[in-house]
């Protein structure tokens, strides 16, 4: 008996050595690879730069192992075109073993991926993206950045109670825009506003002169605009070169208009732009200081909505990682799920039905802010708790 057991302990002791230096469950582990596609180039190179800029944030202060393993990210451009999103999201896949994919700068190219999550297991994070639907197109996608409904609706309704009567709606013409275009005039319409005319600007290349002349001759109490973060500033110059900042047609909008990333260079005509949005760069909460500071520090530009969709996303990443020891898949899924935490924009959820994002949405108001260098900011003023993204409901 004795010598049986002594026998045992010795084989135990030969399998636990071997097992300490080859340890049978990590045998061929690596790293852990994420995959991480962004427009680097091209019209929405601003989000890549961005959300780029975020995650290498997140990496110097969180590190670069996760349960034991090194994580390396393999950033790709994709000029925002969705056949080479699709092209290279399948190199990531098959030639990479990437654990995660995760960026997506706009919504076509967010959806050109969602079959191959979906046949390879592979979650898909979306950090930019915000076409209500996106969540719905693969059971593998997680949203950390935001929704057009979730966002517009709080606008329309600040409009109504705010004298605005009459109003014309100018949104970019795909998924997002049509998104807002419909939430905001189901809200405003629901709260006894009129729409005066519904305008669209192509995706590519807008000239926003045509539908300027269309609101100046329409005269409306305001004009309301959605269009993808890198437009703002273009749209910003021809209004005020068209004199419509002297017309009295009020400004209003969501914050990827009045962008972080580009509001500071905008000028006078963008103050008193009253807009709704999850995040402000003025956010006035310990942590987004802590993280607004840090980032300027490694960039000398200012983070903007992108860039926390980009750093929440890496912190769903890491935690669910941790969470399954490195192992991907649908645990890795279930992990990135229910995830409660404070983000730089506020207290966010993962909701683990829809898989999209909960959060805060402020009413802001661009202003010059003396004690930020006076430099532009929207600053919040008002906050809708715990938004759930409408468009998931109707
Ligand atoms: C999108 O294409 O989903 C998108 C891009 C930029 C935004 C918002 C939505 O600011």
């Amino acid at each position: 008996m004795t010598s049986r057991r002594t026998l045992l302990k010795a084989a135990w002791g030969t399998v636990a050595t071997g097992a300490v230096a080859t340890p049978a469950w990590a045998a061929d582990a690596g790293p852990i690879r994420i995959g991480l596609i962004l427009p680097m180039t091209g019209q929405s190179a601003s989000t890549g730069k961005q959300i780029d800029a975020a995650v290498k944030l997140w990496i110097a202060q969180n590190g670069d192992k996760v349960a034991g393993r090194k994580v390396e990210v393999i950033l790709k451009d994709d000029a925002a075109v969705p056949d080479t999103t699709k092209r290279l999201a399948q190199e990531l896949i098959v030639n990479d073993k990437v654990t995660v994919l995760a960026g997506f700068g706009i919504t076509p190219c967010a959806l050109s991926v969602a079959p191959l999550a979906t046949q390879s297991k592979t979650p898909e994070v979306v950090m930019a993206a915000a076409t209500s639907s996106i969540t719905q197109a693969s059971p593998f996608i997680v949203r950390s950045s935001f929704t057009l409904p979730q966002v517009t609706v709080a606008i329309a309704d600040w409009a109504a109670k705010n004298k605005i009567k009459k109003v014309v709606t100018l949104v970019a013409d795909y998924g997002p825009g049509f998104d807002a275009e419909k939430f905001f005039d189901s809200q405003f319409r629901l709260d006894g506003g009129q729409i005066l005319d519904k305008l669209r600007t192509p995706l590519k290349s807008p000239d926003f002169a045509p539908v300027l002349q269309k609101v100046s001759d329409a005269k409306p109490d305001a004009l309301f605009v959605f269009l993808p973060s890198g437009q703002g500033a273009a749209f910003m110059k021809q209004f005020a070169e068209r004199g419509l900042d002297k017309s009295g047609i009020r400004l209003i909008a969501t914050g990827d208009v009045t962008d972080d990333d580009q509001l500071n260079d905008m000028g006078d005509v963008a103050l008193g732009v009253v807009n709704s949005h999850h995040y402000s760069a003025a956010h006035p909460s310990a942590l987004n200081k802590k993280f607004v500071d840090a980032f300027q520090a490694a960039n000398k530009f200012r983070p903007n909505f992108m860039a926390v969709g980009g750093y929440d996303g890496m912190r769903i990443i890491y935690k669910a990682l941790e969470a399954t020891k490195g192992e991907g898949g649908e645990k890795l899924l279930e992990a990135m799920k229910g995830q409660v935490f404070e983000s730089p924009r506020g207290p966010v959820l993962i909701d683990a039905q829809t898989r999209d994002i909960v959060q805060d949405v402020y009413i802001r108001k661009v202003e010059r802010v003396p004690a930020m260098g006076n430099q532009l900011y929207n600053v919040e003023f008002d906050v809708i708790k715990a938004v759930k993204d409408p468009g998931k409901s109707k």
